[in-house]
């Protein structure tokens, strides 16, 4: 990433934590406070509102209107996420305690609820004419609602014995994709872009979604736990049906290693030197590196959408985050 693209990005960040900060500043009671606050406050990358002002700005030099509409939907990432780690029983995030260790199950299951709440205010602030808000409404409503059938669809196939991969790509692209999609979306018509404008930032953030969560497959099983920000290997305790796993499975269906992966996946019990033979058995059999690139392709093809765009320091930075979303450190 070049320089100065990497130091308006810091200031766009800069820009949505306050904002973010100011917005869950909220009601009277300390503990919900707290506990709203302590995933906004603790960082990450912010992908989502940078995108929906980079799109903005890239269609129609909107970028700072498309301000509230991308903490509106960092609000909703963080609602997911307060309760994802509920739902995976993941101990850690963003380097913190998560939610529901750092205070209790119930507190993060309402601080996730208030987050919500706040997300659709946040929405509403968005200087647009009424068509346009409703039009944002809507696409927000339906992210939100397809990204619960996603979490719902990766809940269940935990307890499958066998997932296609046609399924696994559609739970990805409704876990994680749809939210990309919206911010894109939701920034182009925010910045007034045209109908092929919108349709195609939208499948340009879906395709870049689906590959970044591919890729998130791939750190949270060969990544640096610091750098990822929570445990390397939870996903294969929590039986997660990964790309990665799934691919493995297929190859390893007449191979008598296959024990070495099936004993540690799913097995709440498994022990670190169990999780870490199955990770090198993954690596072996070349399913990681399977991974790696379906995720590339993903990539390559988003970055291709982007032909709707006229030359601009935006669209060049759209097209990093594409080589950040996907290639990010091991
Ligand atoms: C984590 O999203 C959840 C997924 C959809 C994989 P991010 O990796 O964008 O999380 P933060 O916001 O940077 O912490
Ligand atoms: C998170 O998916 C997706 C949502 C929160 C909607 P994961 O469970 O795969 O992501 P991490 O690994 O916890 O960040
Ligand atoms: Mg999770
Ligand atoms: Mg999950």
């Amino acid at each position: 990433m070049l320089m100065d693209h990497q130091q308006r990005t810091k200031e766009m960040i800069k820009e949505i934590d306050r904002a973010l900060m100011k917005y869950v500043e909220r009601g009277k009671h300390e503990k919900l406070i707290k506990a709203m606050r302590h995933y906004p406050e603790a960082g990450g990358k912010r992908m989502r509102p940078v995108m929906a002002m980079l799109v903005a700005e890239a269609v129609g030099k909107r970028g700072k209107e498309a301000l509230p509409f991308g903490c509106s939907l960092e609000l909703i990432h963080n609602f997911t996420l307060v309760h994802d780690d509920v739902i995976d029983k993941d101990p850690v995030r963003r380097g913190r305690p998560a939610v529901h260790i750092a205070f209790d199950e119930p507190t993060a299951i309402i601080a996730g609820d208030a987050l919500f709440a706040i997300a659709y205010d946040v929405l509403a602030m968005t200087d647009v004419d009424g068509e346009r808000l409703r039009r944002l409404l809507r696409a927000v409503s339906d992210t939100v609602f397809l990204v619960a059938e996603g979490q719902q669809m990766d809940v269940d196939n935990e307890d499958r014995p066998t997932v296609s991969k046609e399924e696994y790509l559609d739970m990805v692209e409704k876990k994680t994709a749809v939210l990309f999609a919206c911010a894109a979306e939701g920034g182009a018509i925010i910045g007034h872009g045209t109908e092929k404008q919108i349709t195609d930032m939208k499948e340009y953030a879906r395709l870049l979604g689906i590959g970044f969560q591919i890729w998130d497959d791939v750190l949270g099983i060969k990544g640096d736990a610091k750098k990822v920000g929570k445990p390397i290997g939870s996903d294969i305790r929590n039986g997660k049906r990964t790309l990665i796993v799934l691919d493995a499975l297929e190859r390893l269906e007449k191979d008598q290693r296959k024990h070495v992966l099936t004993d540690a996946l799913g097995n709440e019990k498994a022990t670190d030197e169990q999780v870490r033979a199955a990770i090198k058995l993954l690596e072996d059999i070349g399913s990681i590196e399977n991974a790696r690139q379906f995720a590339l392709d993903y990539a390559k093809r988003a970055k291709d959408l982007l032909s709707c765009l006229k030359d601009s320091e935006e669209k060049e930075m759209l097209r990093e985050m594409v080589d950040y979303a996907v290639g990010r450190e091991l």
